[in-house]
């Protein structure tokens, strides 16, 4: 099945200005930045090359929404937002300039203040490079973590709680990778009650301690050196977050044995 068109203010701006300029057709992401399709501009609104037509109205509405990213489906448009019962928690894609990241419970997922979500995937992880081996990503999110390990590791297995967010990241162009890509294995689950059953794994935990921890939030820490490392390897890293990302650390386990 195709992948559905994902839009964002960005791109609604860009459809918006060839308008004005009247232009017929203008070359837009139907997938947030990643690719480049030709869409035709008409009194109507927008045609995308399978098809797909979006009114000015809701190019419009796209375009005022800064924290909603859109789905386009049924002949409209639909924010990408979902309420989850689980966790009780308002989870949305949230549109930046180039990668999205995911509100939850209005905090933001990734830092978005003058880095791009993916550029700071990319700092984490350089924290912890060479990554090999078995790699355990202890919160989903979108997935960013998980994708970019899987492109040196052996196989990435990635834990999210709650079931809302697997909804946002399987409606995120980004996120693609992490149900496409055969090293990944995704477990819905509490990391808390999954990590203790793994052996031998090289770790890179992600959580936003207090803010992001659904369970048993001040024991983080403590989970983390007790049981964490309990299951890495020798050599093993283990990326801790606590309160910010700038108290971010990295542990290695072969310093610590
Ligand atoms: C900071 S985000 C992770 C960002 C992610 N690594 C990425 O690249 O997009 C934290 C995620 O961890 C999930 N989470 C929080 N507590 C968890 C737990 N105990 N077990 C598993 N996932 C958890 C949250 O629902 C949220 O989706």
């Amino acid at each position: 099945m195709p992948y559905p068109i994902v839009l964002s203010y960005m791109q609604a701006e860009r459809l918006l200005t060839a308008r004005k300029q009247g232009q017929q057709s203008v070359e837009v992401s139907p997938d947030l930045g990643i690719s480049m399709v030709t869409a035709k501009l008409s009194n109507d609104g927008v045609e995308f090359p399978r098809g797909e037509q979006v009114s000015w109205q809701d190019i419009e509405k796209i375009k005022k929404a800064t924290v909603n990213c859109f789905v386009v489906e049924n002949g409209g448009i639909r924010a990408i937002q979902v309420f989850s019962e689980d966790t009780n928690r308002m989870c949305s894609l949230l549109p930046t300039k180039r990668t999205p990241s995911m509100l939850i419970a209005g905090f933001t997922m990734h830092r978005i203040v003058d880095i791009d979500p993916m550029q700071d995937t990319l700092k984490k992880i350089a924290t912890i490079a060479p990554i090999s081996g078995r790699v355990l990503d202890t919160a989903t999110g979108l997935g960013y973590t998980a994708i970019e390990a899987a492109k040196t590791a052996e196989q990435v297995i990635t834990i999210e709680l709650d079931p809302g967010a697997q909804e946002i990241a399987q409606l995120n162009p980004w996120s693609r990778g992490l149900f496409n890509n055969p090293k990944i294995q995704q477990i819905m689950g509490d990391a808390f009650e999954v990590v203790p059953t793994f052996e031998d794994i090289v770790l890179i935990g992600l959580f936003m301690i207090r803010l992001f921890s659904v369970s048993r939030e001040n024991s983080i820490q403590v989970f983390f050196i007790s049981n964490y490392t309990g299951c890495l390897s020798v050599g093993g890293a283990c990326f801790i977050t606590s309160e910010t990302w700038r108290a971010s650390r990295v542990r290695r386990l072969q310093e610590e044995r």
